[in-house]
């Protein structure tokens, strides 16, 4: 949700941090700033807009020290402006944060009948505030210890003391942090990816952790302040840091990488030789599973969508699915032989961890299908299916989508036959189509000319309509999260046989609706409520593998994708609707890479 930076070196620190920025504003973009302390000074700098306003900044007025925190937002308390961007400043300590302090309101009171001035709207101002009230009387890590207890709700903290040139504080509660070591400087910062282009040599802080961070040192505290040790991990060097390359922005490339990530996914999970999926170490023995329940948020919960078919299809397991934001909140029923699977791309959602912790404290087995394997959701899983897509940077998601798909398909497909719910023959057939799935992904993408002319039909639209049945309902929900999310145009996702019960009220006359409509069992049914809406004056944009082609002069346009197996029919029909939601954003001029209003890892609840 916000992007953290901290640095303690035996040199100047503004040009690193504002390069560490760069690579966080993925987590939040409306406002950025650094503070940094010189000859027991706090230099304050921050702006509303992009780290690159920042920069300007510094430029025109550059800021010394060696020691400094950065930070870039995504406003939760008080609108996106210079006044409320991070740092928060008093003239003794400087904050950054990301989270969200639930009782921040009585807690300003308190503050402010004490005499505190406050200039923000932010919940962060009080952390500030606070600890310099309680540094009239205590050292900064008891201050810091003292001012945590008092907090209730999510935070990542990086803090900085005018009298204490050396450290930077950490804090965890709820939100992800990290610390990286190199020579004469170590770092603190939101994730792993803000700091491995400065080092691969990496701590993760645990909720209630504190760290006490030094050019030389780094010193780990629980919340009583007694020394704990941190594993150090070293990054895998296949992290390497994304680039644009020839591309305009990081989505298209996202997208047309997917027959490669496609590739490597399959190729980790499948063994040639043996003609098997190398999946073995269930955390429950496969033929004990009664239920599988999956949950995510987003488009990581449409991919929950479409494996629920595919288990209730290739297995006898009971599925069920559930929004994270939701599950977490339930009068849940635990049973040892349920197995709860949690799909994020970040690894690092709030309301996904928070579900997975509420499974860990009732001891039932997690399985985590995560992009990132060093995230806070995989590091406590009991297990985790990576997805091999390699890191991607555009908000919204589509390659990362792809890989949860192909995992869940694959975990489906291992499931089914190790309790013989399908036979050889059977699993050997699917084997076989899985493999086929990058050269048809390949092929699909070569619909880009059409859906160029397709996105024309949306520029004056007011709103569509996305219409699926069986496996395609879940590509329709997530067509019409991914025109919302990318060109801000209104869009629902709708199972084809609900329409008659209320939506079909929404149509009129040129209002695009978008069938998809593959060769399965419930294609007549999808021609039945596709005539409702063309009675109706809808505009049919119609998305199918279809070999024969539909003639009817009421389909403004028809896109089709490579038929293979059914079951594998919404890998494909995705790249369509990633395709369209990208080009529609195009032509309407909207951030392709970071969408007004969105996050990539949304890390507050
Ligand atoms: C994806 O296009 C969206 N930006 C968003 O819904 C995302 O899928 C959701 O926030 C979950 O993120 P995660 O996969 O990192 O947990």
């Amino acid at each position: 949700m916000c992007g953290i930076i901290g640095i303690a070196s035996n040199k100047p620190v503004s040009i690193n941090i504002i390069n560490s920025l760069k690579k966080l504003e993925y987590r939040g973009y409306d406002s950025a700033g650094l503070a940094t302390l010189h000859q027991n000074t706090i230099i304050e700098k921050k702006c509303s807009g992009r780290v690159e306003e920042l920069e300007k900044i510094l430029f025109n007025s550059p800021s010394n020290g060696n020691l400094g925190i950065g930070h870039v937002r995504w406003a939760t308390h008080g609108i996106p402006n210079e006044t409320n961007a991070h740092p928060h400043s008093s003239d003794i300590v400087s904050v950054v944060h990301n989270g969200i302090i639930e009782n921040s309101d009585e807690l300003k009171k308190k503050l402010e009948l004490k005499g505190s001035k406050f200039k923000s709207q932010t919940d962060t101002e009080v952390i500030t505030l606070m600890i310099t009230d309680l540094l009239k009387n205590n050292d900064p890590l008891e201050s810091v210890i003292k001012t945590l207890k008092q907090l209730k709700g999510s935070f990542a903290l990086g803090i900085i003391f005018k009298n204490f040139e050396n450290y930077i504080i950490g804090a965890r509660r709820g939100s992800p942090l990290a610390v990286g070591y190199a020579n004469n400087e170590n770092f603190l910062g939101s994730d792993s990816y803000a700091l491995k282009s400065m080092t691969n040599k990496i701590s993760y802080l645990d909720d209630g952790d504190i760290c006490l961070l030094t050019k030389d040192k780094i010193d780990f505290y629980d919340a009583n302040k007694k020394r704990i040790n941190k594993k150090i991990h070293l990054l895998s060097d296949d992290e390497n840091i994304s680039s644009k390359g020839d591309y305009k922005n990081f989505m298209s490339k996202e997208i047309f990488e997917q027959p490669i990530t496609a590739q490597n996914c399959i190729k980790e999970y499948i063994d040639n030789l043996k003609q098997d999926i190398n999946i073995y170490n269930f955390p429950i023995e496969p033929n004990k599973i009664n239920k599988i329940i999956l949950i995510g948020c987003g488009t990581a919960y449409h991919s929950c969508l479409v494996a629920k078919y595919w288990i209730e299809e290739l297995t006898t397991i009971e599925v069920e699915v559930d929004i994270a934001s939701e599950f977490r909140y339930r009068k849940l029923k635990f049973n040892k032989n349920n197995l709860y699977i949690f799909i994020s791309q970040s690894g690092e959602t709030a309301d996904t961890a928070a579900a997975l912790d509420i499974c860990k404290k009732n001891n039932v087995k997690t399985c985590s299908i995560v992009n990132a394997v060093e995230s806070t959701i995989a590091r406590n899983s009991d297990w985790v299916l990576p997805i091999h897509a390699g890191p991607e940077i555009g908000v919204a998601s589509t390659k990362a989508f792809l890989g949860q798909m192909l995992v869940l398909y694959i975990l489906s497909l291992k499931l089914g036959h190790t309790r013989k719910d399908i036979d050889d023959k059977s699993y050997q057939h699917n084997l076989k189509n899985l493999k086929l799935i990058p050269n048809a992904i390949k092929e699909s993408l070569k619909i880009e000319s059409n859906i160029q002319l397709m996105a024309k039909e949306f520029l004056d639209a007011k709103g569509s309509m996305f219409l699926g049945r069986g496996l395609s309902f879940p590509i329709a929900l997530e067509g019409a999260l991914k025109l919302k999310e990318l060109s801000y145009l209104h869009a629902e996702g709708y199972p084809a046989g609900e329409m008659k019960h209320g939506p079909l009220a929404l149509i009129e006359e040129g209002l695009p609706v978008i069938v998809i409509a593959p060769e399965d069992k419930y294609f007549e049914k999808t021609l039945s409520n596709m005539q409702e809406v063309i009675a109706r004056g809808g505009k049919i944009l119609f998305i199918t593998n279809q070999k024969k082609v539909l003639v009817n002069e009421n389909i403004r346009f028809s896109i089709k994708v490579p038929l293979l197996d059914n079951m594998l029919s919404p890998i494909l029909l995705t790249i369509p609707i990633q395709l369209l939601a990208y080009h529609v954003a195009l032509l309407k001029g909207c951030d392709i890479d970071k969408p007004r209003n969105l996050a990539k890892s949304v890390t507050v609840e």
